[in-house]
């Protein structure tokens, strides 16, 4: 069995194996992520290309290489760099290609790795193209599943941002790779896209849509909380009619299943009270975690063997 990806652009890239491959050397790889000295990718350099905010993707990556023993060069704000004086993407990344081992790219447009991956000598990975994919969030929430509880088996509500909610799409994806049953909770302006919809059924897995959260909360074992994404609203006003309309406070918890685990990417601005953090349910921090061991194994799986 050997990895197959040369890029990292979409979940549905993915098969099984290489998946199993990630999580089984993430794992193994979980004390590095906590300190313990390894050279595995001594003389590798990671470029960072961050055109939106991240507080999490950008530093679990940095911390991932570092941690390894590589180095990373980060273009650091958009209006610092010569993007600014309106340098194309395209010509970026074959410049950065020519400094850096891989480059981990964040853009606003859908399709913005894809087309990078055509221009780059080296790996590209997705970390969030507008509302398309954000495949390396999608690999550590299925790795907290599978650490905190099991992948097989599992029911688990998408709740929340379902249509411009990048992490959840590629996570009903994935999630549909272990025919998991998965239930569908947003206001109904905010639905799953059809498309997305339509090929999880194809999958034959179930697949319910509600907009009461009450509905399934006594009744998945997994609870994926998401923000509502405000910056992809076109009309503030859009934003505001549906802007809170989900906040999970601990007392809503009295009926869970006792070992119910509760996620979300991050960051929260206000559909997880802090009372939550408290209970025995939230797994949101760890989550955030894993994303160092898993981004590790999957840099060790593209970088390996390249000279
Ligand atoms: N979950 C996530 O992608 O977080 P950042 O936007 O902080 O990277």
């Amino acid at each position: 069995m050997s990895f197959s990806l040369r890029h990292v652009i979409s979940i549905k890239d993915f098969r099984r194996e290489d998946i199993d491959e990630i999580f089984e050397l993430a794992e193994r790889l979980e004390p590095v992520a906590s300190g313990m000295p390894c050279r595995l990718l001594g003389g590798k350099l990671l470029a960072l290309l961050f055109y939106e905010p991240s507080t999490r993707t950008r530093l679990s990556f940095d911390a991932a290489v570092k941690r390894l023993g590589g180095t990373s060069i980060n273009l650091g704000s958009v209006e610092a760099s010569s993007v600014a004086k309106g340098e194309t993407l395209a010509d970026t990344i074959r410049v950065v290609s020519g400094y850096a081992d891989a480059i981990v790219l964040r853009h606003p447009m859908e399709g913005a790795a894809r087309m990078a991956s055509e221009y780059s000598r080296v790996p590209v990975i997705n970390a969030g193209d507008g509302v398309g994919h954000h495949p390396t969030q999608t690999l550590l929430d299925l790795y907290t599943i599978k650490r905190e509880k099991r992948l097989h088996d599992i029911s688990v509500a998408l709740v929340g941002d379902l249509r411009y909610g990048r992490t959840v799409h590629s996570l009903a994806y994935a999630l549909a790779l272990y025919g998991a049953r998965i239930y569908l909770v947003s206001p109904p302006q905010l639905r799953m896209p059809e498309h997305i919809k339509s090929d999880l059924l194809e999958s034959n897995i179930v697949v319910e849509e509600t907009s009461r959260l009450e509905d399934v909360l006594t009744s998945v074992d997994v609870l994926y909380m998401t923000r509502i994404q405000r910056e992809r609203f076109a009309e503030p006003s859009e934003y505001v009619a549906v802007a809170g309309s989900y906040r999970l406070t601990s007392e809503m918890l009295s009926d869970v299943r006792d070992d119910l685990i509760i996620m979300h990417p991050l960051p929260r601005v206000g559909e997880i009270d802090s009372s939550v953090d408290r209970t025995p349910y939230a797994r949101y921090f760890k989550q955030s975690f894993y994303g160092v061991p898993v981004r590790m194994a999957l840099l060790v799986k593209l970088l390996e063997g390249r000279v």
